[in-house]
């Protein structure tokens, strides 16, 4: 594919208006709740996990997610506003998920969102997901407020592996998380061109499935990522599917090479060696997920990379990717791969000034491509 010629777009720091944006999140098993300053700073940030809740089943259980936000959503909001020293009114708009996810969870974010909305007077914003991920990168740790402390004492030597600053234009993203692996071309705030994705199971999904069948806990990923620690990447020569000409992925065949390697042990009777398969597995996936990005980086001239999603979270899909990429990569900091409340309000200050306002009639979309949410006014 011929590289475009690209003029790099960096952001001019005093064109955006400041705004205050509550950002509430609950399409799959994480009820967030969060208070951001212009897109960057977060004042507040708090996730209720339900992960504990839905290991037993090994994967979400949906009827147990949506009760179990009903329950947590207002003292997450409280608590969200309470940290962040603000009272709703002296917010600018309330921005939340309405899609892609669990109907039955989209529902109580975006019902509590409208009640608040009513109440309030302030804007509701309705955000997609996949869009707040990519903005999770905008997210700025090193400015203000409690979370950020509390994220750099866990953290320590963290921000320093990913670039730092707000991402420029033409933008190269992978997106990868449970439900979603796509590469995305963006040319500026809000635009979104999407290159390729999975025709079958997420990169997330893939991690959850392969944990399952080497005994390894929910969820996966990071299971799979601790096992491999101690494993051999080069023990199992596991498939990678390029799909040459395209920018789409698969991780089904890889899957079925684990189970298949799986059986194999079984049958003659020896112990899975769990560090192994799960190390060989990872390492497939993230050759495969870091090669296609660099290519489709150079193929339309991009100048900057974005890894974000749950699986963004992963050490060697970080580090393999830094080392790899010749152009700046942006990777938000480890507490904002996975579901938060921070990303939706980032991605909704970037709506709000561009004067998206939603109204009480808006509706959860359970599915709803990046590719279908509405440009810029
Ligand atoms: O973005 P996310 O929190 O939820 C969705 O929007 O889907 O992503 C969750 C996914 C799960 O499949 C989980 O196994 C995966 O991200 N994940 C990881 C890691 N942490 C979470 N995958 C690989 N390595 C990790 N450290
Ligand atoms: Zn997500």
């Amino acid at each position: 594919m011929p590289r475009e010629k690209s003029v790099k777009v960096t952001e001019q720091a005093p064109s955006f208006p400041p705004a205050r944006i509550l950002g509430i999140e609950s399409s799959c098993d994480e009820t967030a709740a969060a208070v951001v300053e212009n897109g960057r700073s977060i004042l507040s940030s708090l996730v209720a996990s339900q992960v504990d809740l839905h290991a037993q089943f090994g994967g979400v259980f949906p009827e147990v997610a949506s009760r179990q936000h009903i329950r947590a959503i207002y003292p997450i909001i409280e608590q969200a506003l309470q940290r962040a020293h603000l009272s709703l009114n002296e917010l600018d708009a309330i921005a939340v998920t309405r899609g892609p996810g669990l109907p039955g969870s989209l529902v109580v974010g975006i019902n509590t969102a409208k009640g608040l909305a009513l109440g309030s007077g302030l804007p509701l914003v309705g955000i997609n997901h996949l869009e707040a991920h990519i903005y999770s990168a905008w997210i700025d740790l090193e400015t203000g407020g409690e979370t950020r402390s509390e994220s750099r004492l866990e953290h320590g030597d963290e921000r320093r592996d990913a670039h730092r600053g707000a991402p420029s234009f033409p933008l190269l993203a992978l997106i990868v998380s449970g439900g979603h692996t796509e590469l995305i071309l963006i040319r500026g705030h809000l635009q979104y061109e999407r290159l390729g994705a999975t025709l079958d199971d997420a990169a997330g999904e893939a991690f959850d499935k392969v944990a399952r069948l080497i005994n390894l806990g929910y969820p996966g990923g990071p299971s799979i990522e601790r096992a491999a620690e101690n494993g051999n990447p080069r023990a199992f020569a596991f498939p990678r599917a390029w799909l040459e000409g395209t920018w789409d992925f698969s991780f089904s065949g890889l899957k079925t090479a684990v189970l298949r390697e799986v059986r194999r042990l079984e049958e003659n009777l020896r112990p899975l060696p769990a560090a192994d398969l799960a190390a060989s597995f990872q390492a497939a996936v993230v050759e495969v997920l870091v090669g296609k990005t660099i290519q489709a980086a150079e193929a339309f001239g991009a100048v900057e990379i974005l890894v974000a999603g749950g699986v963004s979270a992963n050490q060697a899909l970080r580090q393999e990717i830094q080392a790899r990429a010749s152009w700046p990569v942006h990777i938000p900091h480890i507490s904002l791969c996975t579901d938060n409340a921070a990303m939706i309000a980032a991605a909704g200050y970037y709506r709000f000034i561009h004067g998206q306002r939603d109204t009480l009639a808006m509706d959860v979309l359970p599915n709803w491509p990046l590719s279908e949410v509405s440009p810029p006014a």
